[in-house]
């Protein structure tokens, strides 16, 4: 799988300002077409629609359970047809020591799929090849969020 299939090509530039149906749309597409294992850090402030995409890319990618916040227990598994899925909430975190007794490492090295919101409060536990999303809101409109996706992918080639 190459970058350009995960990440349509104005999304790096920020040139999306995308509704919550176009944002629930995107992420349904992206979670079609991704291979585990992979990582995909969702970053935003507070109500940006971390949990939104989330939503949409497990339904994308099989999830038929109801994907809720994980901000309470950290992290929710699902299953779905091509691996399960681990969507972390870190919101709520000490400290990266915490991440240990979540089986951190277990669950970034898993065969799965793992979505990580506030994922800045892992620190240097957080896997360097992951796919990064940010979303931020748009001074003005409320009812869109700038979409930035794929681009502080580092080393990463694109290619899996
Ligand atoms: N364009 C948009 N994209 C996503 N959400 C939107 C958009 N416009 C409005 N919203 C609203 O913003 C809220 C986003 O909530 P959501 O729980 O997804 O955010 P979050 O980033 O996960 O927040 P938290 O930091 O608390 O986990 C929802 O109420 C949603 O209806
Ligand atoms: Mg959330």
């Amino acid at each position: 799988m190459t970058r350009s299939d995960l990440v349509p090509p104005l999304a790096a530039a920020g040139k999306l300002a995308l509704t919550e149906a176009e944002l629930v749309d995107w992420g349904t597409r992206l979670g079609r077409q991704i291979t585990p294992p992979l990582v995909i850090t969702l970053d935003g402030d507070l109500g940006a629609g971390k949990t939104t995409l989330a939503r949409a890319i497990c339904r994308g990618y099989g999830v038929t359970e109801e994907v809720t916040s994980p901000t309470f227990a950290l992290v929710h598994v699902y299953d779905a047809a091509r691996s399960p899925v681990h969507h972390a909430d870190l919101y709520r975190l000490e400290g990266p020591k915490d991440l240990q007794n979540l089986g951190w490492d277990d669950l970034v090295q898993a065969d799965a799929l793992m979505l990580i919101e506030w994922p800045d409060r892992a620190g240097e536990l957080l896997p360097p090849d992951h796919l990064p999303i940010q979303l931020r809101y748009l001074d003005g409109d409320p009812t869109r969020r700038v979409l930035y996706a794929g681009g502080h992918l580092g080393h990463h080639t694109g290619d899996r």
